[in-house]
């Protein structure tokens, strides 16, 4: 990327328009303490659609008790279908007019009934699987969305008797994916689509060869998967969605992983090695298994924020408990963890990077910030830096003074260049453990596809290494070099390697 430096204060063009706060109520938490009036939008997660079409909400919270709830605190509620696992048959759904009506049907007699201001539909991956048990049609799924979407805003408007409703989306970081890459052109869906979140976060994580940040503010060529909250706002507007109906998502929680190696020997690079063992997260994480992923159970690694405080790991918001080192990274903006006892390595967001973000996105004339989850935070420390970023009333119980006072880095604004290599399927959503594919690599050795294919078990190094065992986008398979030996490791699902140097991504097929 060669980037154009238009250099822009922060707040220059802060839009009368970001003033939105899109929080996300997960239908598995409990959510009767939580203070909704710091959202301007509750998302409830997920209502999931049955193959036919039909969508089932099971929650433990009920319908009637919440959205009247969420209407005194001054929110608007709406519904949230899809999702990691809930997006599973919106491909088919789409493609059969009888199944796509009655989701329509489905989706506007749950609004009216329940007295929701809108929907929002929680499918990342159009033209992409996330996992196996997801099916796709790269050539038709984008269109089929347009069409569902055009339908749903009719329906919505005729059965609304003049109140209007919402329909928003939650997607990754690139654009819905087409025949010939993801969509260049997406201007077609503006209208249809009150507001856009973007799914700035699950960028890097335990399923990559290497750690890195799970929300880099800026990605860092050659290191950890080649996307960010930066680029992901600009995929989506430099393919014609208008920025002032865009939604930057932040997330309120930290991933975990554990190191192959301690990292704090070279503490300005949180990209090191990484096994495949993802560690046990804060105390409500457990083990998970994705009967869709034909993996074994395993921990989520999730740290929400609150539990990063409240656990004994971070001891103030910038401050790391005895047992942990805090770095924190100039480039992705973000902080990192590591424990020299357990190698285990957490990748978060605190007050800090999470209003360099907010700084960055009001700059870009975003609507506002999306966040998952409105459980996750600690004492309104990192709601509190995002109303006070988006020009939201400050709330009365504000969090605590840091012991530094928080400088806002001056913000680059890059004019987006698109990519000159395909681009990697998107990152996982955060409302299951994902397994999306990897990427990365830290050598500077570099090997290309042409390189001799490694034999797994066999001897290797001394550098970190990652070949893909066939050619670029032919095969999910990849190794890995760890401790001296290949070891095979694989692409997500409806993905396939592509050398890219020394390191590999996850990219479609070819
Ligand atoms: C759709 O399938 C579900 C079971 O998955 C069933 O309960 C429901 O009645 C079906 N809806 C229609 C309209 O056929
Ligand atoms: C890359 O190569 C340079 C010079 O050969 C070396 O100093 C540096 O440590 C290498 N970086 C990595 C990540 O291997
Ligand atoms: C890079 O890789 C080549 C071929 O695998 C090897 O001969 C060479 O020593 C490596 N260079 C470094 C600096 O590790
Ligand atoms: C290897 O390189 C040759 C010549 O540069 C090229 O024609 C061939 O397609 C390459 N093979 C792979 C697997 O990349």
């Amino acid at each position: 990327m060669k980037p154009a430096s238009i250099l822009l204060a922060a707040n220059t063009i802060a839009g009368a328009m970001c003033k939105v706060l899109v929080g996300y109520a997960p239908s598995w938490k409990d959510i009767s303490d939580v203070d909704l009036a710091k959202y301007t939008h509750v998302n409830l997660a997920y209502g999931t659609p049955q193959a036919n079409g039909t969508i089932v909400f099971e929650s433990s919270y009920s319908l009637a008790d919440c959205v009247p709830r969420i209407h005194q605190a001054g929110a608007k509620a709406l519904l949230s279908v899809g999702g990691w696992t809930g997006e599973r048959y919106m491909s088919d759904i789409l493609m059969s007019p009888y199944d796509r009506n009655e989701l329509v049907k489905s989706t506007v007699s749950l609004v009216t009934s329940n007295n929701l201001d809108g929907v929002e539909i929680a499918w990342a991956y159009p033209g992409k699987a996330n996992n196996k048990c997801d099916k796709f049609d790269i050539a038709n799924d984008a269109s089929n969305l347009l069409e569902f979407l055009k339908q749903l805003r009719a329906e919505l408007t005729r059965s609304s008797s003049g109140q209007p409703k919402l329909i928003t989306m939650s997607v990754g970081v690139i654009p819905f994916q087409g025949p010939g890459g993801p969509l260049k052109d997406v201007s077609a869906f503006a209208p249809l689509i009150d507001l856009l979140s973007v799914i700035a976060y699950d960028i890097n994580g335990p399923w990559l060869p290497t750690t890195g940040p799970n929300s880099p503010l800026k990605n860092e060529a050659g290191r950890g998967a080649p996307y960010s909250f930066s680029s992901a706002i600009d995929s989506w507007t430099a393919a014609e969605f208008p920025a002032e109906k865009l939604v930057a998502g932040i997330g309120l929680f930290g991933r975990s992983s554990t190191a192959s190696q301690d990292m704090t020997r070279d503490s300005t690079n949180q990209y090191q090695p990484q096994l495949s063992k993802i560690p046990r997260g804060d105390k409500d994480d457990g083990l998970w298994e994705d009967k869709c992923s034909g993996k074994p159970a395993s921990f989520s690694g999730i740290w929400s924020y609150k539990s990063l405080r409240e656990q004994g790991v971070l001891k103030a918001p910038d401050a790391a408990s005895n047992g942990w080192n805090r770095y924190w990274d100039d480039r992705a903006q973000v902080p990192w963890l590591f424990s020299t006892t357990t190698n285990v390595f957490i990748s978060y967001d605190d007050m800090k990077s999470v209003a360099a973000k907010v700084s960055l996105a009001v700059a870009k004339g975003l609507g506002g910030i999306m966040v998952w989850d409105i459980t996750m935070d600690y004492q309104d420390e990192l709601i509190g830096e995002i109303r006070k970023g988006v020009g939201l009333k400050p709330l009365a119980r504000m969090g605590p003074v840091l012991s530094q006072a928080i400088a806002i880095p001056q913000l680059h604004v890059d004019t987006f260049v698109w990519p000159a290599g395909p681009t990697q399927s998107a990152a996982p959503a955060t409302n299951t453990p994902p397994q999306g594919g990897g990427n990365g690599g830290n050598s500077n050795n570099s090997s290309g596809s042409n390189g001799s294919r490694p034999t797994i078990g066999g001897q290797c190094g001394p550098n970190v290494n990652y070949r893909c065992m066939s050619d670029n986008h032919k095969s999910q398979e990849f190794a890995t070099c760890a401790g001296g030996t290949w070891v095979l490791q694989q692409c997500g699902t409806g993905t396939a390697c592509v050398q890219n140097g020394a390191s590999v991504y996850c990219d479609y097929y070819k």
